[in-house]
């Protein structure tokens, strides 16, 4: 029965499924994305303070329609909650919170430690000397104390630290590094279950599907399990370009991943359909380049046949994370539409991308019906063998 049931999903996976102008056509309520994928894994969206304080009302609709897992892509990050050592806001985290709990959403809190977007009083003396190693300890442990305990029992999970590997080898040399040494990352997952020990920990970071970045996060992983610190996931951002991710390369970060038994996800998932500026792609923040025309070509309408290409992309990253449904805890997305889009400012500011499944106008597109329809067949197919 099983094996009947795994060649049949597969089959539906593999075999029949190719993206060719998917647009609704049956006359039944279509299913939403998190309907369509809920018995498999969460789907969640990166929200911002327009998404939270109402001011957005067709997006919080689609969200509320559409997603059942929240996390905040900025109110929550070390400038915007604690932008002084003795001045915490939580002005717009505790609306973020307050919505997601409004609707029922897992909420993932995005990220206590991370090397960008963290104020530089952490690491100095009030002369502006470089602090000891002692105190950006007890600033660490005060911040992540502060901040998980504030939600506890309210977030459900955490990005603990965010991008702590290095573009060409070994571990990133932040100030976090330099400072305290490796065990700052060990520390703050510490502290981070300390402050609330029914949350979950994640371990968050981009170009995971890249040989080196893959071993050296499983790695890190190992290194927390073998203390016996917590940490129950890992997190991969998914910043992807057209025809950039290697399907091979993807199964294989998700199958080594999972083999830590620990929960994989997808934290960050975007597509950009714009050409990148250089061959080395990679997430990293404080890229940045110079516009050319060439670098912008869809400041109107996508074309068709990059809507397909896109929405294909998609499937083949789904059909992957269906055959590991097992595995993958949850999907985000980061952004609810294209307009949104982080994308539009990077690496290059003031571009029009279209890498998310809902466009400007909050329309889905081509990719959002091919997701829905996999999802759709592999729930038909699940329903007719069992
Ligand atoms: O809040 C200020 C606002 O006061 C000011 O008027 C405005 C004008 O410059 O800037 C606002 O800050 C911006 C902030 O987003 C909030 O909107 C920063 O300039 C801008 O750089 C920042 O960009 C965020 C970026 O992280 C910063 O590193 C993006 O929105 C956010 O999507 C992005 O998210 C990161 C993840 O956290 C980690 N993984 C990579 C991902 C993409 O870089």
């Amino acid at each position: 029965m099983k094996t009947y049931s795994c060649v049949l999903l597969l089959s539906v996976l593999y075999g029949l499924f190719s993206c060719t102008n998917q647009t609704s056509s049956s006359s039944k309520t279509p299913l939403t994305l998190k309907e369509a994928y809920k018995d498999k894994f969460l789907i969640g969206t990166a929200l911002n303070t327009d998404h939270t304080n109402g001011s957005e009302k067709s997006t919080t609709l689609l969200i509320e329609e559409q997603f059942n897992s929240i996390v905040a892509e900025n109110c929550m990050k070390p400038e915007e909650v604690h932008p002084s050592e003795n001045i915490y806001d939580f002005r717009k985290a505790d609306q973020f919170v307050e919505y997601g709990e409004k609707h029922n959403m897992f909420i993932v809190g995005h990220t206590l430690i991370w090397h960008s977007q963290v104020p530089d009083w952490f690491f100095e003396n009030e002369d502006g000397t470089t602090c000891s190693r002692e105190r950006l300890i007890e600033r660490m442990r005060e911040h992540i104390y502060t901040v998980v305990g504030r939600y506890k029992g309210r977030i459900h999970a955490w990005d603990v630290v965010n991008e702590a590997i290095d573009d060409l080898e070994g571990l990133r040399k932040s100030k976090w590094y330099q400072i305290i040494g490796e065990d700052y990352i060990e520390l703050a997952f510490q502290f981070a279950h300390e402050a609330d020990p029914n949350a979950e920990l994640y371990y968050n970071d981009y170009s995971l599907i890249l040989s080196h970045r893959r071993e050296e996060a499983v790695k890190l992983i190992k290194k927390l399990q073998k203390k016996e610190i917590r940490v129950d996931g890992i997190g991969m951002q998914a910043h992807y370009g057209l025809d950039y991710v290697k399907i091979p390369d993807f199964e294989r970060s998700i199958t080594e991943f999972s083999a830590l038994n620990i929960k994989v996800m997808l934290t960050e998932l975007d597509i950009s359909v714009l050409p990148f500026p250089t061959e080395k792609i990679s997430a990293e923040i404080s890229q940045k380049y110079e516009m050319l025309p060439e670098f912008n070509p869809y400041t109107d309408t996508l074309p068709d046949s990059i809507q397909q290409q896109l929405a294909q992309n998609y499937v083949d990253l789904f059909k992957v994370l269906l055959k590991y449904e097992d595995k993958v805890s949850r999907v985000t997305f980061w952004g609810v539409n294209d307009e949104h889009s982080w994308r539009n400012d990077w690496p290059i500011e003031g571009r029009t991308d279209h890498p998310l499944l809902f466009d400007r106008n909050n329309q889905p597109k081509e990719a959002y019906y091919s997701i829905i329809e996999l999802g759709e067949a592999v729930n038909n197919t699940k329903k007719q063998v069992l």
